[in-house]
């Protein structure tokens, strides 16, 4: 089956009350690796990429196909939708042209005017090609793609503003960040996140800056109405860890361990794990 916008899944997630997991991708190895732990949990899936990963990889036709191709050759049965991380504006329609199955346009460091107006030219092209949409109200905290937002508490008027507009699922800030959360981290504001959830008319919610999280706040997230997590940081996390160990330990120096093969395996096998202990965790593992 190829992508498939994300519509559907996610609206089963928010009726079943479990979360898809939206990985980011990086490269060849992390597009498989996804594909591998979601076939073997039979998870339904978002993959998504950043702009700048987009670019590193080729370009965003490149990952299209990419993307459909391992799909066809790994023989993968579990739906999976192709979604472009914080897109911009020119990004968001660039890959509405080439065969991205879910966008989000992400004009939260607009004014809130701007940011409807941009929203709702995005969903309607997007809609025009059955492609899903997110947006997003309040930055998220932390960096990403160089690009740093102050993590806030979205104002559940404005979500109510951009949930109007018809778009599938949105994205608010609810002290929520990218990257390691810091020690002193306050956790997830459920009250806010409640507040949203009825202001929006319980509309499926997405949950960035997934990585780290405990599990106890995510499955309250889920039960306050988020659909989606987003987890990129956690898997570049595992995959550095078991590199640097199979180097520390002088593997590549040992016979041909040397090979991209062998030197990436330690790496790619710790994606596969700590992808399928999300899938379990977000309670989606099965539900393909
Ligand atoms: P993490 O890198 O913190 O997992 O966040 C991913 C994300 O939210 C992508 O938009």
């Amino acid at each position: 089956m190829p992508i498939v916008s994300a519509t559907e899944m996610i609206n089963k997630a928010h009726e079943g009350h479990y979360a898809i997991p939206a990985f980011n991708t990086n490269n060849l190895e992390w597009t498989k690796c996804i594909l591998q732990a979601v076939q073997e949990t039979q998870t339904p899936v978002m993959i998504q990429t950043s702009e700048g990963a987009a670019k590193y990889m080729g370009g965003y036709k490149m990952v299209v196909d990419m993307v459909n191709d391992l799909i066809d050759s790994m023989g993968i049965t579990v739906p999976v939708a192709l979604h472009l991380d914080h897109g911009t504006y020119e990004g968001a329609k660039k890959c509405i042209e080439v065969g991205y199955s879910s966008v989000m346009f992400d004009g939260s460091h607009f004014s809130i005017e701007e940011n409807i107006e941009k929203s709702k030219e995005i969903i309607a092209l997007a809609h025009a090609k059955g492609v899903s949409v997110e947006c997003e109200v309040g930055g998220i905290g932390g960096t990403e793609d160089g690009v740093t937002s102050n993590g806030e508490l979205a104002d559940p008027a404005e979500c109510k503003a951009i949930a109007d507009l018809g778009v599938d699922f949105l994205a608010a800030g609810i002290g929520n960040i990218h990257g390691k959360y810091p020690a002193d981290w306050k956790g997830l504001n459920f009250e806010r996140l409640a507040e949203i959830k009825e202001a929006i008319n319980n509309k499926p919610m997405v949950l960035h800056g997934g990585s780290g999280i405990p599990f106890e706040q995510t499955k309250k997230a889920v039960e306050l109405g988020v659909s989606k997590i987003n987890i990129n940081t956690e898997l570049q996390l595992v995959f550095a860890d078991a590199t640097r160990k199979y180097i520390e330990a002088g593997k590549d120096l040992e016979g041909k361990g040397y090979d991209p093969r062998k030197l990436l395996k330690p790496g790619a096998d710790a994606i596969i794990a700590k992808a399928k202990e999300l899938c379990e965790g977000f309670g989606a593992a099965g539900k393909a």
